[in-house]
């Protein structure tokens, strides 16, 4: 991103209902958007609003018996409340029942009406509340909506009305998507446009009888109309700017860098919006970009399913920083994506509980008691610092690429990638035997290295997560306020001497919802059927068969936490993800290793042992060490492998 000037929107929302996660996310990543825009030094302009008129906010007044204004008027209170609440950015909100809207509508209606784009005529057709859209007889089979994913009743209609000489655009809008790729984006969607662009296209209705219904824009040159809403809405992109009220401010944001949404008004925005702008005579948009669906686990958010997920109660129980950091990474952009609470538990818990939030707690502490609470002096630089500098400025220059390209969550899979690394880097350095052993000068460089890491990626990690990356530069001893992308490609930012505080835990883990999931346990161990050669002949003494093997099911397991065992001086208590869910082991190494020391590693055990009782204490499951004369080390993983993966 070179410094410039930026303007993205989001859909504005129909104010029928309550906001559910699939306007948070848009939103969220828009806001997402437009903060890495501030970090790169742009001009940024974040544009949402409210969709207010038409029939389907018109059929919620009504069956809550309130007017359409007070539905509205009510309804925009839960967006405004929610944006606030998710830390949203936006610089500006439109409601489309503003004066400063309808005026905007009302000349560009004159304007065409005037140049003859509009026109009066019959209409008979086929009319869906829920998409607010109209089709033809060739659209509707069975009088059910056409619009994937809609296939509702639809109404017929017969009734004049005025017209938009769409169809006098098609072509012109057919050669524009093909010689700029960038305007319909991911490149699926420009194809999917295209294939509807194959068929002839209709004019387009823009208005509606007042005598049918009559919450909207009054027409300008016929007072018993009022504007069809989707001719209405797509207006508040440039309405909002300045357009035919402000040259100054228009020119100065116009043409819009983005125009997010989602893949069910790709139509819209992809076909009807283009052909408006060109019949004004209004440069295109650079990009719109449609996104997937979040999906419940596999079914389609809605109410009749009672599925809908609550932003606002999700926000309360998880924090908004760990919700936005889901949806976020989750979300391939383009494609569907599946929202469930166990799945946010199991990355909230990875990423956030157990690498990002422990390797904070490690190093603040650290160096709270070893170097008098303050950043050391970086000292001299190893191999192994060179290595995690060099993946950490990769991934920060990763992730500005990934902003670029619209592949956020590959940009903060990196960054995730990295904070492993640091905890590895950690590991392997051990500073907690550096400082006991008195190697001041090693431990000052570990730390200062880890402290720097977790700088660059807390910057890198600020626009989804604002407040929790503020927490974390605060611990480190910088300032709260959202750094900029120059200082996070270099290294050697963070100033020695900076005071350090312990912080309360940043992302306290949460308890898995469900253990069901977790397979039964084997009363008895299944006999392993002799199969093949290798089993039939008889075993030489002191050799087993690989089946013999197997019935040990070994597995990669994550330590979660570790206590002492009281009255038991050689026994730590830990808590494990072995991929089934969370366990409890107890083994004895508590001569070897501190409970610190062992947390966020990936130790390997032995998953399917009969449960036992040491000293009282359950044990579901042996970890694997190697000891030798009183020494004592854990097998390990070497690298990144998720827990549960099966050791053979
Ligand atoms: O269509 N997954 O408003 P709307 C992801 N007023 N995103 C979702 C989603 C889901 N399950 N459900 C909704 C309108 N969205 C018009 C727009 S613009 C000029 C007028 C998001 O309240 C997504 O961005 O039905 C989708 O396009 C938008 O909400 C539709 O919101
Ligand atoms: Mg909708």
């Amino acid at each position: 991103m070179k410094a410039g000037s930026f303007y993205v929107t989001t859909p504005i929302y129909y104010v029928n209902d309550k906001p559910h996660i699939g306007h948070a996310y848009t939103t969220i990543l828009a806001d997402v958007l437009a903060r890495y825009h501030r970090l790169a030094g742009d001009t940024t302009h974040f544009l949402t609003g409210t969709d207010e008129h038409g029939q389907k906010v018109l059929r919620a007044a009504q069956k809550s018996g309130i007017s359409p204004q007070e539905q509205a008027d009510s309804t925009v209170v839960r967006f405004r409340d929610l944006w606030k609440k998710l830390e949203i950015t936006n610089d500006d909100f439109i409601r489309t029942t503003e004066e400063r809207h309808k005026a905007v509508v009302q000349r560009i209606l004159s304007d065409l009406f005037n140049r003859g784009e509009i026109y009066r005529a019959d209409y008979d057709g086929w009319y869906c509340v829920t998409c607010e859209r109209f089709y033809t007889d060739r659209d509707v089979t069975d009088g059910l909506c056409p619009e994937p994913g809609c296939g509702r009743q639809v109404e017929r209609i017969h009734e004049a009305n005025y017209f938009f000489r769409m169809s006098r655009h098609q072509q012109w809008l057919i050669d524009y998507i093909n010689s700029n790729p960038g305007f319909i984006q991911p490149d699926f969607r420009r194809n999917e446009t295209l294939g509807f662009l194959r068929k002839p296209l209709n004019d387009l209705c823009i208005s509606r009888p007042k005598s049918r219904m009559n919450w909207g824009i009054e027409l300008p040159f016929d007072k018993d109309f009022v504007t069809y809403v989707w001719f209405d809405a797509l207006v508040n992109y440039i309405s909002a700017v300045g357009y035919l009220s402000d040259d100054a401010g228009f020119n100065a944001r116009w043409p819009a860098d983005v125009h997010l949404i989602g893949k069910d008004i790709l139509t819209t925005h992809t076909v009807y919006w283009p052909t408006m702008l060109h019949a004004m005579g209004v440069q295109m948009p650079k990009t719109v970009f449609a996104h997937g669906w979040w999906l419940v686990g596999r079914d389609k958010m809605s109410k009749t399913q009672g599925n809908v997920v609550d932003p606002m109660a999700f926000a309360d129980k998880y924090g908004v920083d760990a919700f936005r950091y889901f949806l976020m990474a989750e979300m391939t952009l383009g494609q569907d994506a599946s929202f469930t609470e166990e799945a946010f538990i199991r990355r909230y818990n990875a990423d956030l509980a157990n690498d990002l939030g422990n390797m904070l707690s490690r190093v603040s502490k650290l160096l709270c008691s070893h170097c008098g609470g303050s950043i050391p002096e970086p000292g001299e630089t190893g191999a192994e610092e060179t290595e995690l500098r060099d993946a950490a400025l990769a991934a920060a220059r990763a992730t500005i690429e990934s902003v670029k390209t619209m592949r956020i969550d590959q940009g903060l899979a990196g960054i995730a990638d990295v904070v492993r690394r640091a905890n590895r880097y950690i590991e392997r350095q051990q500073p907690w035997n550096l400082a006991r052993d008195g190697r001041a000068g090693e431990l000052r460089r570990v730390l200062y290295c880890a402290a720097e890491t977790l700088r660059i990626v807390s910057g890198m990690l600020y626009p989804v997560m604002p407040g929790k990356m503020a927490d974390l530069r605060e611990a480190l001893g910088m300032s709260r306020k959202q750094p900029d992308f120059d200082g996070l490609i270099k290294w050697g930012g963070l100033k020695p001497g900076l005071p350090v505080a312990e912080p309360s835990s940043l992302f306290p883990r949460v308890q898995p919802q469900k253990q069901d999931e977790r397979p039964p346990k084997e009363a008895k161990p299944v006999a392993a059927k002799p199969s093949g050669d290798a089993a039939a002949g008889p075993t030489p003494a002191g050799l087993i068969t690989v089946d013999d093997f197997f019935k040990a099911k070994l597995r990669a397991a994550r330590i979660l936490s570790a206590e002492a065992v009281e009255g038991a001086s050689k026994l730590l208590k830990l808590r494990i993800d072995a991929g089934d869910g969370e366990r409890q082991i107890v083994a004895g190494i508590a001569l070897h290793y501190k409970p610190e020391e062992l947390v966020g590693r990936t130790i390997v055990v032995v998953s399917n042992l009969q449960p036992a009782r040491i000293r009282g204490v359950e044990s579901n499951g042996m970890l694997l060490a190697a000891s030798s004369g009183g020494v004592m080390r854990l097998v390990t993983v070497d690298g990144d492998i998720p827990a549960g993966a099966p050791v053979k």
